[in-house]
């Protein structure tokens, strides 16, 4: 069974844990996912209900949970009007005015759209840790996009005007910073460094400098002013955050937009934030556990987004194909 089946199958599963039925119905639910291997999955899905073996089929024979139903779920999706296609994410209109869908494809992009892969499972698995990281956000007072999940790979968003800065937060030395300046990859820099750089595919996103933002209008005084102290934030947050899970936070990027009411606007986080647009290395042996496993062919991409859910307890344990498996297969 395909990886993202299987992903999508333990969500659906977590989902009916979290909302659904009395204290016996979760603990069921709960023990069948403690327990379930993709082997289980695999026969649970094609006979559901007759593997003996496995508590998640039982507990879907007992109608306590019930599978995921992908068909209807790339139906429902298609009858919605389209409004962007990009490198990782789809738009779609959202239900109310003023509001989007979200819809998180398994494309893998790097180096501008030069190297492309599929990775079967990422969309729901950047759906879900972004829902995370996002909701996380709101309790500490950064005002941002997410309104909640709609399904496996789909979130409502408040839609806005996108700011086309790419705003990078680092902590470490990493990837082009190291490049540019000389600097040995995992050097710690003395304080967080923002960057910024001008959202175009077309130029390849090139480095850019705050007079660059005020002087061709793309942000004022103001929103400058805003972002930078909200990416601070937003980096305070993260890096205590994944420090709890034994990750580091090397860095990572954000997007803002434009959130009107009336007249009045005010300049909140939009976008995602997932092992695709930040770098976080385990703390303990530095392996990558984030989109660098695929620019440099790495290998193990899926294995290293699912570690970082599952410390961030959105995925059991029981399911998680270890990174170290990974390194055993090479
Ligand atoms: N709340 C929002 N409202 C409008 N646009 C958004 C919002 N959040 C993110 N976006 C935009 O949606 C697109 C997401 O798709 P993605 O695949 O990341 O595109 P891209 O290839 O342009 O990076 C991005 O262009 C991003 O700027
Ligand atoms: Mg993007």
């Amino acid at each position: 069974m395909q990886d993202n089946r299987i992903l999508e199958v333990i969500f659906h599963t977590l989902d009916s844990l979290v909302s659904g039925g009395d204290r016996e119905h979760r603990k069921n639910v709960f023990k069948s996912i403690t327990n379930v291997c993709a082997h289980h999955l695999e026969g649970l899905l094609l006979s559901a209900k007759t593997c003996r073996r496995c508590p998640l089929a039982s507990a879907l024979a007992r109608g306590l949970v019930t599978a995921p139903q992908g068909q209807q779920e790339t139906s429902r999706v298609s009858r919605r009007s389209k409004l962007y296609e990009g490198k990782a994410k789809i738009l779609y209109e959202g239900p109310e005015p003023g509001t989007l869908i979200q819809y998180f494809k398994d494309d893998a992009t790097a180096f501008n759209n030069q190297k492309k892969a599929t990775l079967s499972g990422k969309g729901v698995l950047n759906n879900h840790i972004s829902e995370h990281i996002f909701k996380g956000l709101t309790t500490v007072g950064v005002t941002n996009h997410f309104i909640r999940r709609l399904s496996m790979r789909e979130q409502l968003i408040k839609s806005v005007e996108i700011i086309p800065l790419e705003v990078i937060v680092r902590n470490v030395a990493a990837g082009t910073l190291s490049k540019r300046l000389g600097l040995e990859e995992g050097t710690d820099l003395p304080r967080p460094l923002v960057e910024y750089c001008y959202k175009s595919d077309e130029l390849g996103d090139p480095l850019i400098a705050e007079d660059h933002i005020l002087t061709f209008g793309w942000a004022n005084e103001y929103e400058l002013d805003d972002i930078l102290s909200t990416a601070l934030r937003v980096n305070d947050f993260l890096s205590g955050l994944f420090c709890g899970i034994g990750i580091r936070l090397v860095d990572f990027k954000l997007e803002f937009g434009r959130l009107y009411e009336g007249d009045e606007y005010m300049t909140i986080l939009a976008d995602e934030i997932s092992p695709d647009s930040c770098r976080l290395w385990d703390m303990e042996t530095g392996e990558k556990l984030d989109k660098d496993r695929f620019r440099r062919d790495l290998g193990g991409e899926m294995e290293a987004y699912s570690e970082v859910a599952r410390r961030l307890g959105i995925l059991p344990s029981a399911d998680v194909q270890e990174l170290s498996e990974h390194r055993k297969k090479r």
